[in-house]
């Protein structure tokens, strides 16, 4: 989509976020554009996922109203924000991805935000459903000296500190899912994807993307496994710069403690939090299945399983619940 479009659909979009109907005909003037233009402009809003109604006579309305991210108030939340390097993005393929593009082009730390994904991505190949000012989209640079070998753990680690940042507001009792899907109420609330590059013996450059549901449209049909949002579990309604600004903080604070201390100061309280502690679990990986019990998590970050009475420890694969 060239400039002005882009330009024209978010100024369409600003005037919609109050969450009121707006006349085709009085947004066209005020707008400067076409009634045919605003239909256009609306419609591609409802590809990013937005949920616009459209009433004969009364215009188009959002289904609720919309806070945009904004760095300003993201920052005035963290004090030494100076410290913080941060973009706020509107719509972009993945936060992760131009993020990737732009290394060695920016400082270990720098994040970047966005209101809508067009290609979030997942882990193990998966999409992750991004819909326009429904979810968090955070993506953060980090390069560790050290290398690979300085990793091992990370995404726990991150895991906690998402965990840490929902407890600061307000939010009761999150869980993780080995190795750091956040849980609430046995649904996934949000997801961790670490992209890392690198090679063999040099630093290695990781990009830590958190996806965080915040309240989706109810209607997810591509989401294959349950899923909650902070709207269905909190009473008040989520501010989400404050949102993201704790998020922030918590997320800088915890790979700075892990790039210095490694996973030890994190695993006590992932193993308070392990949604699959006792339960019965399947692990895959690769081609190899375990199905037992999970046992917790090791203090390299690998997931126990006690299959037969012994404990193995696993570094990679996906966890399901073990059907009886
Ligand atoms: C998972 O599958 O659980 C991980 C999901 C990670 C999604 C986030 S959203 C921000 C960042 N950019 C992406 O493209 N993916 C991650």
């Amino acid at each position: 989509m060239n400039r002005n479009a882009n330009i024209a659909r978010n100024r369409v979009l600003s005037v919609l976020a109050d969450g009121e109907f707006h006349s085709g005909e009085i947004l066209g003037k005020e707008l400067g554009l076409s009634r045919a233009a605003i239909s256009k402009h609306v419609k591609l809003l409802g590809t990013l996922g937005l949920d616009i109604y459209s009433v004969t006579g009364k215009g188009y309305k959002l289904s609720q109203p919309l806070q945009f991210l904004q760095r300003h108030s993201i920052l005035q939340h963290i004090p030494d924000s100076h410290d913080i390097s941060l973009e706020v993005l509107n719509v972009i393929d993945s936060t992760n991805g131009y993020l990737k593009d732009k290394i060695g082009d920016m400082e270990s730390g720098h994040m970047c935000l966005a209101e809508a994904q067009t290609a979030g991505r997942g882990r193990h190949g998966r999409t992750w459903v991004s819909p326009y000012g429904a979810s968090l989209y955070l993506s953060c640079y980090w390069s560790f000296s050290a290398g690979y070998q300085a990793i091992g753990g990370l995404s726990l680690a991150v895991g906690v500190a998402l965990a840490d940042a929902l407890e600061i507001m307000g939010v009761n009792t999150p869980q993780l899912k080995w190795p750091n899907d956040l849980y609430l109420q046995d649904k996934k609330v949000a997801g961790v994807l670490v992209e890392v590059e690198g090679q063999m013996g040099a630093g290695c450059d990781c990009i830590i993307g958190v996806g965080l549901n915040i309240d989706l449209p109810e209607n997810q049909s591509t989401i294959d496994q349950p899923w909650t949002d902070l709207a269905k579990v909190m009473e008040t309604t989520i501010d989400r710069n404050r949102l993201a600004a704790e998020v922030i903080k918590q997320l800088v604070a915890s790979v700075a403690l892990f790039e210095s201390d490694g996973l030890a100061p994190f695993i006590s309280k992932w193993r308070q939090l392990d949604l699959y502690k006792d339960k019965r679990i399947k692990m895959t990986s690769g081609n190899t299945v375990a199905e037992g019990i999970g046992r917790g998590v090791n203090d390299n970050g690998g997931l126990l399983v006690e299959v037969d009475g012994i404990e193995k420890a696993f570094y990679g694969g996906e966890i399901s619940v073990r059907k009886a």
